[in-house]
């Protein structure tokens, strides 16, 4: 039987500028288009979970008003179920500055808004949710006091925990050993290892692994870009190869690949299995503008 996906986390508009090259600093540079689409690690993982046919609950914080309808537009699309996202008068909807240069690199500015103002009591009333999801998925656009929150309330009703710190902020060292997995690219699964054991990270991707791993990390996926994934399950670590692209638009490419991890997870496939799906579903993403409107369905992903 499918299982149920509950997303908590953030939801933006994303401001996308094309540019020929990132500006310098001091720099005045003309861009060659702008565009407005809904994004946010937390909606876009859970967009991307949606589209390719999951079971999705999506639990966020915006304003009111058209950022926020844009913000959730693609989400309502995907039919997610939006029934614990909650739209709030005083304060405004998450916003991403998204810079896109022509080799599809990007760089982001990220104005919290309502994503900031979540609290460990706001995460509490989802408690229900929770308990009767199969997968509870976040990331770290949030505070770090609602993420371990969630962690608690995955801890105590046996929930899985796909916890994707993107970026990394001072979860608690609990939160960090509830994750099953832990998601992180190279920079941040360095960072994290840092965090957990106060040394130096290695140069190796596969002694970062290794280390979180051993820190208490029950399981760990490290996502490498064009490079594929390195999962770390048991006592074997496995490395997933990407098929090659001409990227376009790498924005939210982590996102789509957490939102097909956390489709494949909910469905009760292995790690290693779901994440052959992913790389592919990552992939497919970059090369189209966007984060969200990039996202695959099934048809698009899939044999026959
Ligand atoms: O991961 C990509 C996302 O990061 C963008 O959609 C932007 O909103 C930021 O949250
Ligand atoms: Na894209």
């Amino acid at each position: 039987a499918e299982g149920w996906i509950l997303v908590i986390g953030s939801v933006n508009v994303d401001l996308v500028l094309s540019v020929v090259r990132h500006p310098e600093p001091g720099e005045t540079l003309a861009g060659t288009g702008s565009r407005r689409s809904p994004g946010g690690k937390g909606a876009n993982q859970a967009c991307a979970a949606a589209r390719l046919g999951g079971d999705v609950r999506f639990a966020g914080r915006t304003g009111i008003g058209a950022d926020a309808d844009l913000a959730l537009d693609l989400l309502r699309d995907a039919g997610a179920d939006l029934s614990a996202t909650d739209q709030m008068p005083d304060v405004e909807t998450g916003l991403a500055v998204v810079t896109v240069d022509e080799a599809g690199e990007n760089s982001i500015v990220i104005i919290p808004g309502a994503n900031g103002s979540w609290t460990p009591e706001h995460v509490r009333e989802l408690g229900d949710a929770v308990a009767a999801s199969d997968l509870v998925v976040s990331q770290g656009e949030i505070p770090a006091l609602a993420v371990d929150q969630i962690a608690q309330l995955c801890a105590t009703t046996g929930t899985r925990f796909l916890l994707n710190l993107a970026p990394v902020i001072d979860v608690a060292v609990s939160t960090l050993a509830t994750a099953d997995p832990l998601v992180v690219n190279e920079p941040e699964g360095r960072l994290a290892l840092t965090a957990l054991t106060g040394d130096t990270a290695p140069e190796e991707d596969a002694g970062t692994v290794r280390g979180l791993r051993e820190a208490g990390v029950r399981s760990v996926v490290m996502t490498r870009g064009a490079r594929g994934a390195l999962v770390s399950v048991d006592a074997t670590t496995t490395e997933i190869s990407s098929p090659r692209v001409h990227a376009v638009d790498t924005t939210g490419a982590g996102d789509a690949f957490v939102g097909a991890l956390a489709l494949g997870l909910a469905r009760g496939e292995r790690v290693e299995d779901a994440c052959r799906l992913a790389v592919r579903v990552g992939a497919y993403s970059v090369t189209r503008g966007g984060a969200q409107p990039s996202y695959p369905r099934p048809s698009d992903v899939l044999p026959g």
